[in-house]
């Protein structure tokens, strides 16, 4: 291991100059003007696995973007990983508000500011350097590793459940690594094992065949900016808790254990509302603010929009609204249940004097695992030896719809290792990655091969 860490080491600026291509291609999926450039950053992304020694590397097209898959097979008898990650990034409005370019990387203080740096692009590449690392010093990797890129991971991940079901036996492994989460702290190492789920919607409200003039029908009809935000109103009583009936049903209460184990973790209540600008934080009662964002499900307005809200006064009735919602869910609450249960409500607390439709968007199951085999031990060390200090346990409040559909349709355990931290802004303007974090993922990722290899 040594030359593979020397290796890695020489080669640090590089692998600055390289990531900054990746980061150049402006692969947001939301927005199908960037089609061609979701699909150049699969092409560049399938080349550099290539290069990196890995074979059989193929765009594999599906309904939507392409995933790219890739393997090397050369270590039989050695355990197999799937690593997973995504090159689709998401949009990067509001642009102005970016200190640099979001598709021209540019270094400040050690860190990488670009859409994409932390979430996935810098931590897909980190693994990829790390395998050209363990090729480049010794001619081979210690174990069997499979790729599976995708490029709709920022848009609900639609087309994968069905690739990862009728390719089960490519897809075959051992373990599936994955790096798309921030860690606990900066310093502070972690791995991950629980995500919260997704249910995502919208509402679109009509009163009225047309806008109208305010004084003359004012009065006479509903107003679709008022009724919605009645509606959405009646979502969460104030003490933040969910009032769609049966919402709470199938969600798994904190055990006291891990509710102590939490408690220990250097989390800074004060510092964390103050880097976020937020008079006071907000949330369920009888919950703390981990517990809150890691094991309780929440119900989130993303976007509103309703009449007049450009500069100046206008007198007018929207003949619209609406709203884009969404919950994250806990374990064991089911996104499709879940749907269910709010369109019902809504069909209960939507009055009459409008039309109101429901659409239901994306949506991604919750997972958790036991983090106590062999796998995740293997990871604890590989970090300790790339980071200097062994991991801390979390859950995350973000999804990866994937992560369950693994467990459940190739019985896979996960090892979620990420580098990102909690303030990289991810999905935000100025996106950034710790080039140390960076640097010490690629040699902890490298490590982390070389542990798995010897189970
Ligand atoms: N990398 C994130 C997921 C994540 C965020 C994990 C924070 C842990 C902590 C991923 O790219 C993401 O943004 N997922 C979406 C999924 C959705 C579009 C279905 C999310 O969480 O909003
Ligand atoms: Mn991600
Ligand atoms: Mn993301």
């Amino acid at each position: 291991m040594n030359q593979v860490v020397d290796f890695i080491n020489v080669n640090r600026d590089r692998y600055i100059d390289e990531l900054k291509q990746y980061l150049a291609i402006p692969s947001v999926s939301a927005l199908p003007q960037h089609a061609p450039d979701v699909r150049r950053a699969a092409e560049w992304t399938a080349e550099s696995l290539r290069k990196a020694g890995i074979q059989h590397v193929e765009l594999i097209e599906t309904p939507g973007n392409p995933m790219v898959y890739g393997e090397w097979l050369g270590a039989p008898g050695k355990p197999t990983i799937l690593f997973y990650g995504h090159y689709d990034v998401q949009p990067v409005d509001p642009v102005d508000q970016w200190t640099s370019p979001p598709f021209e990387a540019t270094v400040r203080d050690g860190e990488i500011y670009a859409r994409g740096s932390a979430d996935d692009k810098g931590q897909v590449f980190m693994h990829i350097k790390a395998v050209e690392a363990c090729m480049a010093a010794g001619g081979a990797l210690p174990l069997n590793i499979k790729f599976l890129i995708e490029g709709e991971e920022e848009v609900g991940s639609a087309h994968l459940d069905d690739f990862v079901r009728s390719h089960k036996d490519k897809l075959a492994a051992d373990v599936v690594v994955i790096s798309d989460s921030p860690m606990f702290d900066r310093g502070i190492p972690s791995i991950c094992y629980g995500l919260r789920g997704l249910a995502y919607f919208q509402i679109d409200v009509r009163g009225t065949k047309t806008d109208l003039h305010s004084g003359s029908f004012g009065g006479a009809v509903a107003n679709p900016g008022f009724v919605l935000a009645q509606i959405l109103a009646q979502m969460k009583d104030r003490s933040g808790r969910i009032k769609i009936p049966g919402f709470y049903d199938a969600v798994r209460e904190l055990s006291e254990a891990e509710r102590a184990e939490w408690r220990k973790l250097p989390f800074n209540e004060t510092k964390y509302r103050k880097d976020l600008g937020a008079p006071r934080l907000f949330g369920e009662t009888g919950y703390s603010t981990l517990e809150r964002v890691w094991a309780r499900p929440t119900f989130e307005v993303n976007g509103l929009l309703a009449g007049f809200t450009g500069e100046g006064a206008k007198t007018v009735l929207p003949a619209t609204s609406m709203a884009k919602v969404s919950m994250r869910l806990v374990p064991d609450q089911d996104p499709d249940k879940i749907a269910e249960l709010f369109e019902a409500y809504l069909k209960k607390v939507a009055p009459k004097t409008v039309e109101v439709k429901l659409t239901r968007m994306h949506g991604g199951k919750p997972w958790m695992t036991e983090f106590d085999n062999k796998y995740v031990r293997a990871a604890g060390r590989a970090i300790e030896l790339g980071f200097g200090k062994p991991p801390v346990f979390n859950r995350e409040g973000g999804s990866i719809p994937v992560v369950s559909t693994f467990q459940t349709e190739l019985g896979l355990p996960s090892v979620l290792f990420g580098v990102g931290l909690p303030d990289e802004n991810a999905h935000a303007p100025d996106e950034r990655l710790d080039l140390g974090n960076f640097h010490n993922g690629i040699i902890a990722s490298a490590y982390l091969y070389d542990e798995i290899s010897k189970l």
